[in-house]
């Protein structure tokens, strides 16, 4: 795998989740190591989508702790059902939020962000290990076809954890 993503700037959001899909999955199989596969898979992620913010944070000691990210400093530590994150994990399920001032119990890390995607990521036993977390700094931006295609990439991670 050549450490460069080839992605059609032109292209629409489906062809670009489709076209990065295999070069992701590429990109970390034979590594062991996870926190460098989640530091590849958000920097293409944002290198591919610009959004404002966009990482994981694991579980550990039942807390979610951040871990490999792109874009401005995070909150460390998100705890059991707060936040749009601890309720994705405590939910277990994606959470789409178009406007997270509707969001009761948001976590604003930044004031920049309006809109947030939370994913569950899982292991093989379908225990919650980590979350992706994307945010973006403009409305109408994040939407189904996200959710759709940032599950997949996470399954990836369940394929390589
Ligand atoms: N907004 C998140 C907190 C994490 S930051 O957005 C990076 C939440 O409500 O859980």
């Amino acid at each position: 795998m050549s450490e460069e993503l080839f992605i059609t700037a032109s292209a629409g959001k489906k062809e670009k989740y489709e076209s990065l899909l295999p070069q992701l999955a590429a990109l970390t199989e034979g590594e062991k190591d996870l926190t460098a596969n989640l530091a590849n898979l958000c920097a293409a992620l944002h290198e591919t989508f610009g959004w404002w913010w966009v990482g994981f944070y694991r579980v550990r000691n039942h807390e979610l702790v951040l871990a490999p990210f792109q874009g401005p400093i995070a909150c460390t530590r998100i705890r059991f059902g707060k936040g749009v994150c601890g309720t994705a994990w405590k939910e277990e399920k994606s959470l789409l939020i178009p406007d997270v001032n509707a969001f009761s119990g948001h976590i604003a890390c930044s004031s920049q962000s309006v809109a947030e995607i939370v994913i569950p990521i899982f292991d093989e036993q379908h225990q919650v290990v980590g979350v992706l977390d994307v945010d973006s700094e403009r409305f109408g931006v994040l939407d189904e076809t996200d959710v759709y295609f940032l599950e997949k990439i996470c399954q990836l991670i369940t394929n390589i954890l």
